[in-house]
């Protein structure tokens, strides 16, 4: 059994020896002039297209080049290290202490188990020749983590390693109002094209450019980590195999690095070696395809929108789709290549917005396989969603799976709502029934890091000598860090003028605090950034002196040692994210806060409520809006005047939390969870109860001359809802078929339900002559009266409540999130919004075990049901309450001579109307109904006769149908 993780990116890539195509001076194509109109060599010749006239503006140039300005310097910063980079606010002096992150070719060490296997497989076989040529290794950078945070430095502009250069065509421009001219240009170029091929046909071919591309399939490579991709994946899934949780994995992705110009033989050389040492499928697409879907479609399009960066600024590239065709192509990419791997009992598993549509093509290709996929990200509100062009489609493929993880509950609410807003499939608690029938579960599981790692990694001599240094640079001040990219989404901005108002408002602190932000350098937007230097400048001159300068700002990456060495000796991590999915920085800092190495220790952590980290570290952490300057300003103050009892509560707090939901439980607990959504998926489809023949429903009721119809409420009328769940299906469709229904003078009708009956009575208001079962059988209204019935003792009730209640009290105090609901003569323990779910299921079984030893005399018990335990008086059920009803009836059959019902339907969904499906079958066979159709809604073990899989829509569809008939 192998387990396929797809993500958009290998976890490693491959390094060429020989001249390097990108040695410090910008390549030969990018040097031209801008408006040089060269014609193209010949049709497929590398450079081709970067020759044309680089129309408009930095995202034309993206990939060929890094944006010119960060080409120039990180082209200077590779020959000369030591060169600074002026930023604003910042004096050099601060700026030299942390060297500039350059990125520079360096050893990353490989996996364990990667290494063993390497090893020896070097030693078992021969080697290949492109073996011999491994790199010497520089060990200067010992990562064995990788970095989960080198989110997107930019496909194709490595300067770690020697790849080649890009072949992808112009991407699209980035206003509209450019297109037309962008598909001129198109084509144009078709033409050119065209012409050359002619052209080299005809023998006049010019290769001038096509040997220097060209000549990479002739080096030898290595394979090295990368530097780009989902880190915190690759950890988990490292910690996952070293645990011993994982035996047969395989990679699934890009190599991270341009193609085209690879020739055949050296892909299928490199793919080769990929899979038999590294565990690794590599995917080919061409270099149009993946820029098309990564640097277009995924970065501009999706990645704003799935953080709430609404696309509705004249600017913005939402509104044109064509960057989707390029999605599309990639994902198919990813869904061939895995499907012609897969063997039965694979696990297939995909990650992240960059491949929504995989499980759904995989879905196509194997209808039985066991799929999951993992959101990274946020999911933002169906409101946000629904502005994408291609939702429903985007939808879609993601319900190809059977389980779709999410880092918190948030998302995971977001995503069930938007189905069921945007596809009007049925959404519960715990998943999406589809039309098709088939239950896509949805699951929270958030990612964690890798303690043990994170702890080796945190004690290397180079991290330690980065404590000293920046220790002793900073001694005597209190250091507040933050690290972030500079966009719209890292709410830097936010910080800076937070940290403003705080020296503004506490100007006692000034002397002794110092914000050291760094801000990372990737694709900048030059907005943002002069607008942060302003305030920078401000703060600056406004609150600097010779002596001391409370803000440090560096625009530029340090690389990983100095980072690890920042959170050791931070007194305080403040990240202002406006909207974040999972960040591992704060596990990282809530590590290296232990006080092992470094002096003040337990630091707090501001953060803000709009990340998923503030799910997983709730009050521990400072949570704060980043848009409440005011409240973030307060929030630097009581960090830092924070009682060290209470900091180091607090710390304790969060760090339980990194070391317990780490990597390997975040492995554990998803996979388990698939799989039980998986085998739960393939049971339902071998029910051996069968789907509800609709035809035969449908004659029995026609033929009926009295009919007694039973219906569920809840999970059966109306989706389950309390009160604050989604409650989907409007109740007035269930209202409107229930009165139909009534119409008919032959229908006898019922709702049964665990409410009270002054509840029904509300909810059921507009339907008169309804009969109806409150509290699960406790209560019982006949059609034609408002009596209510009493059939459990509510006397009784009043006492053994008062005990139970005692009891629970105990409980709920100690399950964060649960309640206690009081009915009349019954009691629910709730704990559907438990803060620790696993916890709460654990004490919950405690709990019933109590109350059952407790109230044993008084034929009371506690019955588990969905998150809750419903404690009641024993024999009180559905099913006594339908014996009364039946009762009736035939005491009136023999009093009165009325006839008795020849049909019976009953509905349910739950283990409680399993009673009424068994009292209904006796009737059945006694004789005393002639015939019974008993359903249940969804596939559970059961005693009805039949199933439907559509939810409450397929039931009120079936009960519309047989209103029809009523009706003639
Ligand atoms: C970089 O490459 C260019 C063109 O391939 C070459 O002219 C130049 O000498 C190289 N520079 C270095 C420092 O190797
Ligand atoms: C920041 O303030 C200090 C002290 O006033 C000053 O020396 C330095 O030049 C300022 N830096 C910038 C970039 O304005
Ligand atoms: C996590 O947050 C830090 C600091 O805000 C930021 O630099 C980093 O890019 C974030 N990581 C991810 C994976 O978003
Ligand atoms: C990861 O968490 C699990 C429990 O959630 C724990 O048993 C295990 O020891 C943890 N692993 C490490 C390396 O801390």
């Amino acid at each position: 059994m192998t387990v396929f993780v797809a993500s958009l990116f290998l976890p490693y890539t491959v390094n060429f020896d020989g001249p390097p195509a990108w040695n410090g001076s910008a390549p030969e194509s990018l040097t031209m002039k801008r408006d040089e109109q060269v014609i193209p060599a010949a049709a497929n010749s590398p450079a081709v297209v970067s020759k044309l006239p680089l129309v408009d503006g930095p995202s034309s140039v993206s990939l060929f080049t890094p944006n010119p300005n960060t080409a120039a310097l990180s082209a200077t910063l590779t020959q000369t290290p030591d060169v600074i980079i002026q930023t604003p606010g910042a004096t050099t002096d601060h700026e030299k202490i942390f060297r500039p992150h350059v990125q520079r070719p360096m050893a990353l060490s490989l996996p364990s188990h990667i290494k063993e296997k390497k090893e020896q497989s070097e030693k078992d076989t021969e080697q290949q020749p492109q073996e011999q040529a491994v790199r010497p290794v520089q060990l200067k950078d010992l990562r064995g983590v990788s970095r989960h945070d080198l989110h997107s430095p930019g496909w194709g502009k490595s300067f770690v390693w020697n790849q080649p250069p890009s072949r992808a065509k112009s991407p699209p421009p980035s206003s509209i109002l450019k297109h037309a001219a962008a598909e001129a240009k198109e084509k144009a170029l078709a033409m050119v094209q065209t012409a050359q091929r002619k052209a080299a046909r005809a023998g006049h071919r010019r290769s001038r450019t096509v040997s220097h591309d060209r000549r990479f399939s002739e080096y030898n490579y290595s394979v090295e980590k990368a530097v780009i991709g989902n880190g915190g994946l690759f950890n988990a899934i490292d910690a996952a195999t070293d645990a011993g949780q994982l035996d047969e994995k395989l990679w699934v992705g890009t190599l991270g690095c341009p193609i085209d110009v690879l020739e055949d033989h050296m892909k299928e050389n490199i793919a080769e070696k990929l899979e038999n040492d590294y565990d690794s499928l590599a995917v080919y697409v061409s270099d149009s395809d993946l820029n098309g879907h990564y640097e277009h479609y995924c970065k501009t399009i999706l990645w704003p929108v799935f953080h709430y960066q609404i696309p509705d600024h004249p600017k913005s590239k939402a509104y044109e789709d064509h960057s989707w065709i390029f999605y599309v192509k990639v994902n198919e990419a990813f869904a061939d290549r895995i499907a012609k791997n897969y063997k039965k009992g694979d696990i297939i598993w995909i990650h992240d917005y960059h491949l929504l549509l995989v499980p759904g093509l995989l879905r196509q290709k194997l209808p039985e396989a066991e799929i999951g996929f993992f959101l990274h990200t946020a999911f933002p509100s169906s409101e946000i969603f629904r502005c994408l062009a291609v939702r429903s489609e985007l939808l879609e493929g993601i319900l190809g799976a059977n389980m779709i993880g999410f880092q918190n509950d948030e998302y995971g609410h977001h995503f069930l709502q938007t189905c069921s807003r945007l596809l009007n499939v049925e959404a519960t608690k715990h998943g999406v029934i589809l039309e098709s029938g088939r239950f896509v579960h949805v699951n929270t599981c958030p990612i964690g890091i890798d303690p043990k790692v994170v702890d080796q990694q945190r004690g290397s001599p180079e991290v330690l000598d980065w404590v000293k240094t920046i220790t002793e640079k900073y001694r005597g001040k209190r250091i507040i860090v933050g690290r972030d990219k500079l966009d719209n989404i890292r709410g830097v901005r936010q910080k800076i003028l937070s940290y403003e108002l705080f020296l503004n408002k506490y100007p006692e602190y000034k002397d002794q605090v110092v914000l050291i932000q760094i801000a990372t350098s990737s694709t900048e937007d030059p907005e943002l950034s002069a607008t942060v230097a302003d305030i920078v400048t401000r703060v600056n001159s406004t609150h600097s002196t010779l002596a001391h300068q409370p803000l440090v700002f560096l625009k530029q990456d340090i690389d990983f040692g100095q980072y690890l060495a920042l959170l050791t000796v931070a007194e305080c991590l403040m990240i202002t994210s406006l909207r974040e999915g999972m960040n591992l920085t704060s596990h990282e800092f809530v590590m290296c806060q232990d006080g092992k190495f470094a002096n003040p220790k337990h630091g707090p952590l501001v953060l803000s409520e709009f990340t998923g980290s503030a799910t997983v570290f709730g009050h521990n952490a400072i949570l704060v809006n980043p848009w409440h300057y005011t409240q973030c300003a307060d929030a630097i103050k009581q960090a830092l005047e924070m009682p060290s009892e209470e900091r180091e509560r607090r710390w304790k707090g969060m760090y339980d939390i990194v070391v317990n939901q780490n990597a390997t439980a975040w492995y554990h607990q998803y996979t388990e969870a698939l799989h039980h959504a998986w085998k739960e998926h393939s049971v339902r489809e071998a029910t051996s109860v069968p789907r509800l023949s609709v035809s035969s429903v449908k004659s029995k009721y026609q033929k009926a001359s009295k009919r007694l119809i039973i219906l569920d409420y809840e999970g059966t009328l109306a989706s389950w809802g309390s009160p604050t769940d989604i409650i989907l299906t409007t109740p007035k469709r269930s209202i409107d078929v229930l009165n139909d229904l009534i119409e008919d003078e032959r229908n006898i009708v019922y709702v049964m339900s665990s409410r009270m009956p002054e509840e029904l009575e509300r909810l059921f208001s507009p339907v008169s002559n309804l009969g109806m079962i409150a509290e699960n059988g406790a209560y019982l209204k006949a059609p034609d009266t408002d009596e209510w019935e009493e059939l459990a003792n509510s006397e009784a009730a009043k006492v053994w409540k008062q005990g139970v209640r005692s009891i629970l009290q105990y409980y709920v105090e100690r399950i964060e999130g649960s309640r206690i609901e009081e009915r009349h003569s019954s009691v629910v323990f709730d704990y559907a919004e438990a803060e620790d779910m696993a916890g709460a299921f654990k004490q919950a079984g405690e709990c019933a075990n109590h109350i059952n030893d407790a109230c044993q005399g008084q034929n009371v018990c506690a019955v588990p049901i969905e998150d809750g335990l419903y404690i009641s008086e024993v024999g009180i059920n559905k099913g006594l309450a339908a014996q009364m009803i039946s009762d009736t009836l035939e005491k009136l059959s023999r009093s009165r001579g009325e006839p008795m019902p020849d049909f019976l339907m009953v509905v349910g969904d739950s283990r409680e109307d399993e009673y009424v499906f068994n009292w209904a079958h006796k009737l059945e066979k006694a004789g005393i109904i002639k015939n019974v159709v008993t359903v249940t809604v969804g596939a559970r073990n059961t005693e009805a006769s039949a199933t439907l899989t559509q939810g409450v829509t397929g039931v009120l569809s079936i009960l519309e149908k047989l209103v029809r008939i009523s009706q003639g």
